[in-house]
């Protein structure tokens, strides 16, 4: 979800509405904002933000004080009622909520006992509710109340509320999920990211776990739950709006596309330096005894951050010698792994909030690991948390489908890969600068591959009714076919399963008929020879094969039914070239089937629940 919320002199509405929909890959099932008028008026809708534009109540729609919303349900169904903001009982309250609140449904029992009602199956209804019940029966300011509340509430949230009979003053509070106030001269704005306040103003303040932030147009009052102040911390943000604006194409997917040559030179700027044959990584310098001392790594991450983990698993491997494991952190963190001193997590996200990586290596550190955080928000909630990282510098990014985020986790997962492996020995100094260089070279390819975007358009066209799909590869390009079979299962709504290469005559070769579109990562490494013969194997059981193919090689394309020509690469970079033609023909196939691209349905840019 995402929230927005203005406090100020200027109409608040159109400010609220523009930023929901900068939010809107956070959440876009239903959406609502309230504004304080003659008193506070609520508007929500099921559906997109843009729903909320048919809002025709003149005298609230100037107010210049207002808190909206935009939704992923969890608690609920998307719907009219349980669209936020959500009311008190006696509507003296009305609140914003992002996050989960866990012990809801005991909550309500009280309140129930109590005599108060529900009208949507919302844990955050039931919220506003505690807060009022609290707030009635002490006859306690909000501020109090809010305080007593959020100590018994077990989850995650962060809230903004606004109270009848109080015009000018917001209160906003949060744990464990993101909150960021603007600061701006005699207003104020708040929002789940710095996206819909860049625009207004650069001054910006992260607010922690357990504060509370009192903000009327004037002043920020900041507490923790104990009611002692807080002194804020005011930051200047390093973005600019067209950063994060389409540009001319017609989606943000193909803008984040095709920005990669871009964010992987940012990715690379001021780290590798391939005239002096030198890489710095400053996170990982700071702490080079930590990483040649470890016993082993063990990567936590959800989806396509993931995958970027199984690929750093064979790198990491290869150039250092320790031992890795790639682990969904939703299971690594209910499952109670034996973690101590001496073991490394790297937490690899691109949002720096997904809710699972967040708690696993809030767990791993208690238990003495190290943590390393690998990621794209710059100040966000795992950032904060990890003893060192590297950020990945790829820019914002919207569509809610992860594409240069992922080649940018790459770009710094071998950045890290290659320091280690030369401070442990393991890695050779020459093949240490043959990487350098590569690397370096690595945004040119990344450009002549898009450049080919023409033809995977046609190749497109081909597939875009197909009902299945099977993605495979072979060593560095295995998790680039878990990824490629992913990123078209999330934009086309096509099934697609990824697979090692051989193993699929250990099962999916059974769906093999002259239906079923088989993809191939499969450019010049040390696999190549066996990659052919699974070829093979597919075209003897006429099965459909689409390749991702090395330039110039004949061998493969005259096999194929279709194919998709990179530059050839070391294989250990390989797959920052080879994933580009899948998110390429992802991107066609949704867009030829008529698909929201940008935010397909159920998936949210940002999971800040378990
Ligand atoms: C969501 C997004 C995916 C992303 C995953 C992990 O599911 O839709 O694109 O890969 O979360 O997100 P993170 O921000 O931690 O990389």
């Amino acid at each position: 979800c995402g929230i927005v919320a203005y406090i100020g002199s200027q109409a608040a509405y159109p400010i609220i509405l523009k930023g929901l929909k900068r939010l809107e890959y956070r959440g876009y099932d239903s959406a609502g904002i309230a504004l304080y008028g003659k008193n506070i008026t609520n508007f929500k809708k099921k559906g997109r933000v843009a729903e909320l534009e048919s809002w025709t109540d003149e005298i609230t729609l100037t107010a210049s004080v207002g808190i909206g919303h935009t939704r992923w349900a969890t608690h609920g169904e998307p719907s009219d009622v349980n669209a936020h903001p959500h009311k008190s009982n006696s509507g003296k309250l009305t609140l914003v909520h992002n996050g989960i609140i866990e012990n809801y449904a005991s909550l309500k029992q009280e309140l129930v006992q109590k005599g108060y009602t529900f009208e949507s199956a919302t844990d955050t209804e039931v919220l506003v509710n505690f807060i009022e019940e609290i707030q009635q029966s002490n006859n306690y300011s909000l501020e109090e109340a809010m305080r007593i509340a959020l100590k018994r509430v077990v989850g995650a949230y962060v809230i903004i509320v606004m109270e009848e009979g109080f015009p000018d003053r917001l209160i906003a509070a949060r744990k464990g999920s993101p909150l960021v106030i603007g600061v701006g001269d005699g207003e104020h704005f708040l929002a789940s990211d710095a996206s819909p306040i860049i625009e207004y103003t650069k001054k910006v303040i992260y607010v922690n776990d357990y504060e509370l932030a009192i903000i009327s147009q004037d002043e920020i009052i900041l507490k923790n739950l104990g009611n002692e102040p807080i002194t804020p911390y005011i930051q200047q943000l390093d973005m600019e709006l067209a950063q994060i604006e389409k540009g001319g194409y017609d989606h943000f997917m193909l803008k984040e596309i095709f920005d990669q040559p871009d964010s992987l030179t940012d990715c690379l700027r001021g780290r590798l330096d391939s005239e002096n044959m030198t890489l710095t990584l400053a996170g990982v310098e700071q702490h080079l005894s930590v990483f040649s001392q470890a016993k082993r790594i063990v990567i936590v991450a959800c989806g396509t951050s993931w995958h970027a983990g199984l690929v750093a698993e064979y790198m990491i491997e290869t150039l250092c010698r320790i031992p890795v494991e790639v682990e969904y952190a939703s299971e690594f963190r209910y499952r109670n792994p034996v973690i101590g001193p001496g073991d490394i997590i790297i937490a690899i996200s691109q949002s720096g909030e997904t809710a699972d990586t967040l708690v696993a290596i809030e767990r791993a550190k208690e238990q003495g690991a190290f943590i390393f955080g690998v990621v794209n928000a710059v100040g966000s909630s795992i950032a904060r948390i990890s003893h060192a990282g590297a950020y990945t510098h790829a820019g914002p990014e919207i569509g809610v489908a992860s594409t240069k985020a992922f080649t940018a986790q790459l770009t710094v997962l071998a950045m890290m890969a290659m320091k280690i492996g030369k401070a442990k020995g393991t890695l050779a100094s020459a093949e240490y600068d043959r990487l350098i260089a590569e690397l370096a070279l690595i945004p040119e390819k990344v450009k002549t591959t898009l450049a080919t975007h023409e033809a995977i358009k046609e190749v497109a066209k081909h597939y875009a009714d197909a009902r299945d799909f099977l993605f495979l590869g072979r060593g560095y390009n295995f998790p680039v076919a878990l990824e490629g079979a992913l990123k078209l299962k999330e934009i086309s709504y096509i099934h697609a399963e990824g697979y090692p290469a051989a193993e699929m005559k250990h099962g999916p070769i059974a769906l093999v008929d002259e239906n079923l579109p088989v993809l191939f990562i499969a450019t010049k490494d040390a696999y190549y020879e066996k990659i052919v013969s699974n070829i093979q194997e597919i075209k003897a059981r006429k099965g459909m094969v689409i390749a991702v193919i090395s330039e110039g090689d004949t061998l493969i394309r005259d096999m194929a039914d279709h194919v998709m020509v990179v530059p050839e690469v070391d294989e250990l970079l390989a797959p920052l070239i080879s994933v580009l033609p899948t998110q390429l023909l992802s991107y066609y196939i949704g867009v030829l089937r008529g698909l929201d691209v940008d935010k397909p349905r159920n998936l949210a840019k940002s999971v800040t629940v378990e």
